[in-house]
């Protein structure tokens, strides 16, 4: 952990942005709520008479109604829209749009794809603003992933974590994880696609054991956890889409990968998955996959992160 990170400034909200902005101790402690939350033994409804808006730019799954039930459960209201149908979607700026919402609401939460936008608005919001995925970060992501490894395998500190594929924005995260959570963490993707040097240089800095590496084989060796992700992201261009899949086939999490490594590894993907592509049906079905249980994390993870954000907790 950085000396210089500071988390709590005065005055300032709470944003969950990007997990390097945010020191490892309160990151734990986000994810300790969200293990009570799990096992039922959050108190009362901390967020009644509370209101959050959710704004997708992007199709969402598991993000958009783990956040609604999760608000729901603790209490709260929430208004979710598209961003098409928001004046952000016509061109409102993120600032104007921040200092509106922030009139309204005790929480903002944003998937879009471009992360310059959620910094706009994070800028100009009086309320916390909560990243639920850009081009380059996935942070709630990383905290359901750190809990179910957790759940499964115990403590990650010190564990080894293989990611195999697209350095894209769920691969970036766990880069930032690794820093926080201090695991070790192989990245194996062709060279074209190598998450941002400077990424991987802050992380180190930090004290990260992050290893950057082409071979999915040599990554994976010995770990007790593999992780992918589809090969063309929401905010890839679609005119690339055979050259990613020529690229990233010999990624492919399949059994043959998966044997290389820990016997006891398990194995992870944010979803939705692209079956037969970065992942196979056996894998994904097999023994080892815990992708459901990750899935089902979104919900209690983010409850730790809302929390934290709105200082309840
Ligand atoms: N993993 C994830 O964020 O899924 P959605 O795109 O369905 O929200
Ligand atoms: N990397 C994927 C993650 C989806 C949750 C994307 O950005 O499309």
């Amino acid at each position: 952990m950085s000396a210089a990170l500071k988390t709590e400034v005065p005055g300032t909200p709470r944003h969950f942005l990007e997990l390097s902005d945010i020191d490892g101790g309160t990151l734990r402690r986000m994810l300790d709520i969200g293990v009570r939350a799990k096992r039922g033994e959050l108190p009362g409804k901390p967020l009644a008479g509370r209101h959050v808006a959710m704004i997708f730019e992007k199709p969402s799954t598991r993000t958009r109604v783990s956040f609604e039930v999760g608000i729901r459960q603790l209490g709260g209201e929430v208004v979710t829209l598209a961003g098409k149908d928001t004046q952000l979607g016509r061109g409102e700026s993120p600032a104007d749009t921040a200092r509106v919402l922030s009139r309204y609401v005790d929480a903002i939460i944003l998937r879009t794809d471009r992360v310059a936008k959620i910094r706009e608005l994070a800028e100009y919001a009086t309320v916390p603003v909560i990243n639920a995925l850009t081009d380059v970060s996935h942070p709630c992501q990383l905290m359901a992933d750190v809990m179910t490894f957790e759940e499964h395998r115990g403590p990650i500190a010190g564990q080894v974590v293989a990611w195999t594929g697209d350095g894209n924005n769920v691969a970036q995260s766990f880069i930032q994880a690794a820093a926080r959570f201090n695991f070790t963490l192989r990245v194996a993707t062709p060279p074209e696609l190598a998450p941002p040097a400077q990424l991987i240089a802050r992380a180190r800095a930090e004290g990260a054991d992050v290893q950057l590496l082409n071979d999915p084989f040599e990554a994976v060796r010995g770990a007790r956890c593999v992780v992918t992700d589809t090969w063309v992201s929401m905010s890839d261009d679609k005119a690339s889409m055979r050259k990613r899949h020529n690229l990233l086939a010999p990624y492919q999490l399949n059994q043959r990968l998966l044997k290389a490594a820990a016997p006891d590894a398990i194995v992870m993907h944010c979803l939705p998955a692209h079956r037969g592509e970065e992942i196979t049906d056996e894998v994904m079905d097999g023994p080892q996959s815990v992708v459901f249980d990750e899935a089902e994390n979104r919900l209690h993870a983010q409850k730790g992160v809302l929390l934290w954000a709105l200082g309840l907790a």
